[in-house]
């Protein structure tokens, strides 16, 4: 069996969109691919992934593996295969590990976790450059990060750390994602920079990787992270920023070597 290619979803503010366009990009891959994607959410902080998808106080159920161990099932929505930290912890109990307890709680969770075959792995990393990457680089090959930030100069600077601080890791940046780039009011048409304009385009040339997408403010991207029925799977307003950036995240992906 092939092994997955694994790519992290970082930023350097949190807020920014990093779940959010985590899990849009995974179900739009899967949509339009019909490849296996996974997405784990990494975020022990603030794991939102079980309320952007709906499975909110679900529990993992266990199985037999072929090799005969107990091992957790990821759940499977929307065509992709879901685990996160969430669903192993009490909703809303803040953490307040230290390094080697998180380490411990991610090797855990991905011994424990039975993909079956996966093509793509993404995960949605908490905000920052701290202990998880770190971990997560110890316990998995990763191929690179693509880091999400809005267009404003803080997200930008903060961004930058994330980056550089994955290349510490050896995990090179694949590529830029812009969100919340403008809000277009309905009813005018009229477009209003509200987090600043151009940043991320500025932020991929510095580094020489492509920018992924732009996506702007949307109120429906927020409804449906609140609902749990992400953008990717209605034929909205929204759905056609995600299939370009799969696309352009296919394209990038494709020319880096498999592991
Ligand atoms: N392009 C967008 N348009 C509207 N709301 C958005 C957009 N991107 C993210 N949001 C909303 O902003 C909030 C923060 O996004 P989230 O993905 O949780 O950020 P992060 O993972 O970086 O902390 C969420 O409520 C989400 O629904
Ligand atoms: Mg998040």
């Amino acid at each position: 069996m092939a092994l997955p290619k694994i790519v992290f979803i970082g930023s350097g503010k949190g807020g920014v969109g990093k779940s959010t366009i985590a899990v849009n990009l995974a179900i739009a891959l899967s949509h339009h691919t019909g490849l296996e994607v996974g997405l784990l959410d990494a975020d022990l902080y603030g794991p939102s992934l079980p309320i952007m998808l709906g499975l909110r106080n679900m529990n993992p159920r266990l199985l037999n593996s072929p090799t005969g161990e107990e091992k957790v099932a990821p759940f499977y929505k929307f065509g992709i295969k879901i685990q996160s930290i969430g669903f192993f912890l009490e909703e809303a109990r803040s953490l307040a590990w230290r390094g080697p307890m998180l380490h411990g709680a991610l090797e855990k969770m991905l011994k424990e976790t039975f993909w079956g075959n996966l093509d793509y792995l993404l995960i949605d990393l908490p905000p920052g450059t701290g202990d998880i990457p770190i971990s997560l680089t110890q316990l998995l090959n990763v191929q690179g990060a693509i880091v999400v930030t809005t267009p404003q100069e803080v997200a930008i600077l903060d961004a930058i750390k994330a980056i550089n601080s994955f290349y510490q890791l050896q995990v090179p940046l694949l590529g830029v994602i812009e969100n919340m780039a403008g809000f277009t009011v309905p009813e005018t048409g009229k477009t209003y920079s509200i987090f600043g304009e151009g940043k991320g385009e500025e932020l991929a040339r510095r580094f020489q990787v492509p920018l992924l997408g732009r996506v702007p403010l949307i109120e429906e991207i927020r409804i449906g992270g609140d609902d749990g029925y992400p953008s990717a799977c209605r034929q909205g307003q929204a759905f056609h920023y995600f299939q370009e950036i799969q696309e352009a995240f296919l394209a990038i992906i494709g020319s880096q070597g498999g592991q």
